[in-house]
């Protein structure tokens, strides 16, 4: 177990989307913190800090998680992706063509976590039926669009990636 004095900081070393970072961290730091406040990285949204809205996910060693739920200290070493990850040379990832042109948005606040969570669930499943996608992203909240595009725009980003 990692006993650190109060106040002391650790150094973490991760990889997010590709780039090597090494920072001294306070153990209480929440991952999603880390990223926005020590990477700069705010496409991932803070809903409600206590696990249950999904605005957070990323991926975490290539599985989707919520990073409020654990601590930057408990990333150590890891593999990130986070939604800044997806889009290659400006261009942006099918799964975000797909949320564009299904108007899967309306504030855009859920989004990225949505999105990240999509991508998680299209690479386990890249054919997924409609229960399947609704059952992937339940624990990804919306307070804006009813659901049904969003479910349209993961299932049109599954045909896009295997076409
Ligand atoms: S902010 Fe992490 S689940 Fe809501
Ligand atoms: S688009 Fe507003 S919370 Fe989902």
């Amino acid at each position: 177990m990692l006993v650190v004095n109060q106040g002391e900081k650790v150094k973490i070393k991760v990889k997010v989307n590709g780039v090597l970072y090494e920072r001294y961290v306070s153990p209480r730091m929440l991952l999603v913190d880390f990223l926005r406040e020590e990477l700069g990285l705010t496409g991932t949204k803070v809903g409600c800090d206590t696990t249950t809205c999904g605005a957070c996910t990323i991926l975490l060693n290539g599985k989707s998680v919520k990073s409020c739920t654990i601590f930057a200290v408990q990333a150590d070493g890891a593999e990130i992706t986070t939604i800044e990850g997806l889009s290659v040379d400006s261009k942006l990832h099918p799964i975000q063509e797909a949320f564009k042109d299904n108007f899967a948005l309306q504030c855009g606040f859920c989004t990225s976590g949505m999105i990240m969570q999509t991508y998680f669930l299209l690479k386990e499943n890249p054919n997924p039926t409609e229960e399947e996608v609704r059952d992937g992203l339940h624990g990804n909240i919306c307070r804006c669009t009813g659901y049904q595009n969003i479910v349209k725009a993961v299932l049109d980003a599954s045909k896009r990636l295997r076409t």
